[in-house]
C-alpha cells in the first residue's frame, strides 16, 4: 500500500482529516499547504459547467481538470472522481481507472455506491488502484437530494455498504448528508476513515466543495459554512478595473514597455 494512503488511514482516531475539492492548479496550490486530501470532484459539472447534474460529466473533462490540479499538489493525497457511466462493471472500471491514474498521476479514485460496486472496488484494489468510497447522498444516482439515515432500512443499508466497501479494500469513505447518529455509528464500526460532507463532526474528516465555502458559488445549504465572501472581493476588483480603464488611469507608464 502507498505510504500516502497509509498515512491517511493512520489518522483515524488520532487527528481529523482535512479535505477540499479543487478543479485547477492555482487553487490546488493554495489548498496543498493545509489539506490532507484534495479531491477533483465531479461536482465541477454543476460548479463550473452549470450542468443539471454530475451525470453529464465526461471522463475527458475529469482528466483535463485533474492534470491541472496535479501541477499544484506537492504533498496532499490527490483523489479523482470517476464520473457516471465509467464504472458500470469491473472491466470498464479497470480500463477507465487505469486511464485516470496514468494520465493524471493521481493517488486514488473515488466511486459512488455500496453493494452494487463492491466487486468493482475489489478489482481496482487488486490492481493497485486505491479507492475512496462514497455513501449517503449519491449525486450520480439519487433522484432527490435529501439527507440519509432517517429511515431504518436506509440506516442499515448504509452501515452494511460501509462494511462491504471496507472489506473490498477501500481506504476511506465519503459520507454525504448522513444523519449525525448514523455518521457516528458508521465511523465507529469501520477501521477506515470516514470523510463527512453534511454529516456532522462524528466523521474522521471533513470535505467541502471549494467554490461553495469561499462564497463564489451561490449555494445556500445548512452544511456549507462560508469562510469568505470572495464574490464580493472579485466584484470590487472588476468594478475598480472597469472604472480605471474608462477613466484612462490604467494602464499607467509603469504597466507599459517603453
Ligand atoms: O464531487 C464532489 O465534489 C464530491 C464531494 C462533494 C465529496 O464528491
Amino acid at each position: 500500500m502507498q505510504q500516502k494512503i497509509k498515512k491517511i488511514i493512520n489518522k483515524k482516531n488520532k487527528s481529523k482529516i482535512v479535505s477540499l475539492t479543487a478543479y485547477s492548479k492555482n487553487i490546488a496550490t493554495i489548498l496543498d499547504d493545509f489539506c490532507d486530501i484534495i479531491l477533483v470532484g465531479d461536482s465541477l459539472g454543476s460548479v463550473l459547467y452549470n450542468y443539471k447534474s454530475t451525470r453529464e460529466v465526461s471522463l475527458d473533462t475529469m482528466i483535463e481538470h485533474s492534470k491541472s490540479v496535479r501541477m499544484g499538489i506537492k504533498k496532499s493525497l490527490m483523489v479523482v472522481d470517476m464520473p457516471h457511466n465509467t464504472y458500470r462493471n469491473s472491466k470498464e472500471a479497470l480500463k477507465n481507472a487505469k486511464k485516470i491514474m496514468s494520465k493524471t498521476k493521481c493517488d486514488a479514485v473515488k466511486l459512488e455506491g455500496g453493494k452494487k460496486i463492491s466487486q468493482i472496488v475489489r478489482t481496482l484494489v487488486k490492481n493497485n488502484i486505491p479507492v475512496m468510497g462514497h455513501l449517503g447522498l449519491l449525486p450520480q444516482s439519487d433522484k432527490n437530494f435529501k439527507f440519509k439515515g432517517k429511515k431504518i432500512f436506509e440506516k442499515n443499508k448504509i452501515l452494511k455498504d460501509a462494511k462491504l466497501l471496507e472489506t473490498a479494500g477501500a481506504f476511506s469513505i465519503v459520507l454525504e448528508c448522513v444523519k449525525t447518529s448514523l455518521a457516528k455509528i458508521v465511523t465507529k464500526k469501520i477501521d477506515i476513515p470516514t470523510i463527512g460532507i453534511g454529516s456532522s463532526n462524528n466523521c474522521d474528516g471533513q470535505i467541502l466543495v471549494f467554490d461553495d465555502f469561499i462564497g463564489l458559488n451561490p449555494i445556500d445549504v445548512r452544511f456549507v459554512k462560508k469562510y469568505s465572501n470572495i464574490k464580493k472581493v472579485m466584484t470590487n476588483a472588476v468594478s475598480n478595473y472597469a472604472k480605471d480603464v474608462r477613466k484612462k488611469v490604467f494602464p499607467l507608464k509603469k504597466h507599459s514597455y517603453n
